[in-house]
């Protein structure tokens, strides 16, 4: 079994202007894409993208799409939808490789990325294998991006962590005996890649009487989003691009008292 990066090995070594750029566009609005992100994909002569099919658009292409220039070169890196370990080391070691001959070909390069580069991120595969090809001239720079979750808390006034409390962040769980894993670690939920899983999830939350703590938030930033309360989502498939934030408890000290009944609604 190869060894993971040492953090020595992964810390940028030198500063300048980055020949590769991952770059994180946030969930939808192009307009939430950092200013940082916007001066380098205005510089970059090629722009890379993950699409999921061969020929595929690509949601990460389609959030920055108003940014793009005629005379940038587009290289779409094929990303399959799979979790079997060969098929994907295939297509990240691939697309580090036709990045680096990006970045040797008609650099600055920028790989973008949706949402925030280090959360859940094909992007963070693809800087591994390249810190691992360790190609000297290769300058890479990361610029962070909104994550879906941040943009939904946002859009919905929903506070995520308050005070002493711990936030999780987790893939949605397989049964509701891993939803209870969960549950036991942390006030705040955020259970990413929700999908078919709602059908379930959501039974499990009304029988944990969380179910009228939680909203839902799908395609964030899209024309189509919908920020749900939970309760108000029949059971069924959502759209893979859905978060589920559940609270379980508010901190002690709020902006009213918690006795004051008038007040808090
Ligand atoms: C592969 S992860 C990518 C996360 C992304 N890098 C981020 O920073 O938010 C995909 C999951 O993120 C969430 N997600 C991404 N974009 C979303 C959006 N626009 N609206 C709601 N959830 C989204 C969903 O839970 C989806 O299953």
């Amino acid at each position: 079994m190869p060894e993971p990066p040492t953090l020595a090995d992964q810390m940028p070594r030198s500063l300048g202007m980055a020949l590769l750029t991952i770059l994180g566009v946030g969930p939808g609005d192009p307009d939430l894409i950092t200013m940082a992100g916007l001066k380098a994909l205005r510089q970059a002569r090629t722009v890379a993208y993950p699409v999921a099919q061969p020929g595929g658009e690509g949601m990460a292409a389609r959030i920055a799409a108003p940014w793009l220039q005629l005379e940038q070169r587009h290289l779409p890196l094929h990303f399959p939808m799979t979790t079997a370990p060969e098929p994907c080391r295939q297509a990240w070691r691939r697309a580090a490789q036709r990045l680096a001959q990006a970045v040797a070909e008609s650099p600055p390069v920028v790989l973008l990325c949706e949402g925030d580069v280090s959360l859940y991120a094909s992007a963070s595969y693809v800087v591994l294998q390249l810190q691992r090809m360790a190609i000297p001239q290769l300058k890479m720079r990361l610029i962070p991006g909104v994550t879906a979750m941040a943009a939904a808390a946002a859009a919905t006034h929903w506070p995520l962590a308050l005070q002493t409390q711990q936030l999780l962040i987790a893939p949605a769980p397989e049964t509701p005996t891993a939803l209870d894993v969960l549950l036991a670690k942390a006030e705040v939920l955020a259970v990413h890649k929700v999908g078919q899983r709602w059908a379930w999830l959501r039974e499990a939350l009304e029988q944990r009487g969380l179910l009228r703590q939680a909203l839902v938030a799908e395609r964030v930033g899209w024309p189509d989003q919908r920020l749900i309360p939970a309760a108000e989502l029949p059971p069924g498939a959502c759209s893979y691009f859905s978060l589920v934030l559940v609270r379980q408890a508010w901190p002690p000290v709020l902006p009213w008292d918690r006795d004051d009944a008038g007040a808090t609604g």
